[in-house]
C-alpha cells in the first residue's frame, strides 16, 4: 500500500504555512514528533530532569530498539548523538590511526568530513586519496578496488551528497571493504529516511545519520551505528563516565556497547522526538518513502526542463530526492531568499559545502529543491513556475 498522502499532511502543519522543498536542510516535522518533546519536557518541568528520565527509561530505550529495526542493526550497535557530524566524528578519531594509514573516499564526500581528514593529517602522516568518479558520475568501485594497498585504513563514502541527486553505490562498495579488511563508514546523512538502508547488505562498520532531514525528527538530533564486531577495537576521543566506568585510581572500563560513543548528557527530550519520527517513517514503510520521493524527484527534474537558464546538476543512475540546479546568471543565494519571501522553502550552496565534487564538474554554487513524501506536485508546479517567473522575467 502506498502513502496517505492528505493523512500525513495532515499530520504535518507545517504544509498549510509553506511549500517546504528544503528537506535536506531539515525536513518539516509532524505533530508527533513534536507532542513527544512537548509530553517529555512538560514532565521534566514538573518532576525533574533525572527523574523523568528515570520513569522514562524504558521509552527512551526504544530509541535503540527501533533504529536498529530501521537500519537492521542490533540496538546495542547504536549511539544517539545531537548530529550527523558529532556521530561521525566520534566513529573516525576513535579508529587506531598511526603513520603511513590511508584513507579512501569519494569526489562527493561532504565538506565536514574531509576537513576531518584534514585535521587528522595534521596530527599523522597520513594520505587520504580521492577514488575517482565512473563514467555516470557515482564513486568508481573498480578505482577503489585498484587505490586499496596494504596501508588503506578506512574506506570513507558519502552515500547520497548534499548537492546532486547522486546515490553512490555503498553495497558495492561494501564487498570491497570487507574483502579487503579495511574500515568502511558511510556517511547516510541525506539518505536517512529517504532510502531504505540495511547495514547488514551495506556491510559497513560505521554509518552516520541526522535526524532533522529525510527521518523529520527534531534538530540537535543524530544517530551512529557501529558494527558489534570492531566496538572493542575503537577508542573514542570523548570518554565520561557513562562511556566508561572509573574502576580504581589507575584504571576505567570501556562500556562494550556502541554507548561506548555517548556521553551522559543529552537532550532527552529530543531522543523521544526522534524516535516518534522514527515510529512514523516505519509505520509508512521506507520502501514506500523511496518510491514516492524518487517519483516527486523525478516530477521536479521533468518540470525543471522547461524552464530556461536552468541546468540540473545530477549525477549517478539512480537519482534522489535532492534536485540541485545551476541558474544562468543569476545569484542563486539571492533567489532562494526572494524564494523563501514568497512562502517556498529552497537552499542554496557553494564550493565549501562538496568542493571536489564542485570543483570536477564546474560548478561554483547551486540551487537546492529537495523533495519528501508528503510534497506534493502541485507544490513543485508553483516552486518552478515562480522560479521560471524569477529568473526569465
Ligand atoms: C552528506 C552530509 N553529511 C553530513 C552532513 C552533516 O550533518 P549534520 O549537520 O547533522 O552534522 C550533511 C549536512 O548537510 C550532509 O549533507
Amino acid at each position: 500500500m502506498g502513502i496517505n498522502i492528505e493523512k500525513v499532511r495532515n499530520d504535518t502543519p507545517g504544509v498549510g504555512k509553506v511549500i517546504h522543498l528544503n528537506n535536506a536542510g531539515a525536513s518539516l516535522a509532524t505533530n508527533q514528533v513534536v507532542n513527544a518533546i512537548a509530553q517529555y519536557m512538560n514532565e521534566e518541568l514538573l518532576y525533574g530532569g533525572y527523574e523523568t528520565m528515570t520513569k522514562n527509561a524504558e521509552s527512551l530505550n526504544t530509541f535503540y530498539v527501533k533504529t536498529a529495526e530501521w537500519i537492521n542493526a542490533y540496538p546495542y550497535e547504536i549511539a544517539f548523538t545531537d548530529s550527523a557530524t558529532t556521530a561521525w566524528q566520534r566513529a573516525f578519531f576513535s579508529i587506531p590511526w598511526k603513520n603511513g594509514d590511508e584513507i579512501i573516499t569519494c569526489v562527493a564526500e561532504y565538506a565536514s568530513n574531509y576537513i576531518s581528514y584534514l585535521r587528522l593529517k595534521k596530527w599523522f602522516n597520513i594520505k587520504i586519496i580521492v577514488a575517482q568518479d565512473n563514467e555516470f558520475g557515482e564513486v568508481s568501485t573498480l578505482s577503489i578496488e585498484k587505490l586499496i594497498t596494504s596501508k588503506t585504513k578506512l574506506i570513507a563514502i558519502t552515500h547520497m551528497p548534499t548537492l546532486s541527486g547522486l546515490v553512490n553505490p555503498v553495497e558495492e562498495i561494501g564487498k570491497i571493504a570487507k574483502l579487503h579488511e579495511v574500515f568502511y563508514m558511510v556517511d547516510a546523512c541525506q539518505s536517512v529516511g529517504q532510502y531504505p538502508l540495511d547495514v547488514e547488505k551495506i556491510q559497513c562498520d560505521f554509518l552516520s545519520g541526522t535526524g532533522r532531514k529525510f527521518m523529520r525528527g527534531p534538530r540537535g538530533t543524530g544517530f551512529l551505528y557501529v558494527n558489534k564486531d570492531i566496538i572493542q577495537q575503537l577508542d573514542p576521543l570523548s570518554v565520561d563516565l557513562f562511556s566508561a566506568h572509573w574502576m580504581d585510581n589507575e584504571t576505567y572500563k570501556m562500556r562494550k556497547d556502541a554507548i561506548r560513543f555517548e556521553q551522559f548528557e543529552s537532550n532527552l527530550s529530543l531522543k523521544m522526538g526522534l524516535t516518534a519520527a522514527i515510529d512514523y517513517q516505519l509505520e509508512l514503510g521506507m520502501e514506500n518513502i523511496w518510491k514516492r520521493v524518487t517519483t516527486l524527484g523525478d516530477y521536479l527534474r521533468n518540470k525543471l526542463k522547461e524552464v530556461d537558464q536552468v541546468k540540473v546538476i545530477d549525477t549517478g543512475r539512480v537519482k534522489s530526492g535532492i534536485v540541485c540546479m545551476e541558474i544562468n546568471n543569476h545569484d542563486v543565494f539571492r533567489l532562494m531568499d526572494i524564494m523563501v519571501v514568497k512562502g517556498i522553502n529552497v537552499s542554496a550552496a557553494s564550493v565549501y559545502n562538496s568542493r571536489l565534487f564542485m570543483e570536477k564538474y564546474n560548478h561554483t554554487e547551486a540551487l537546492r529543491a529537495s523533495v519528501h513524501y508528503y510534497n506534493t506536485e502541485k507544490e513543485i508546479d508553483v516552486f518552478v513556475e515562480e522560479l521560471g517567473k524569477l529568473i526569465n522575467r
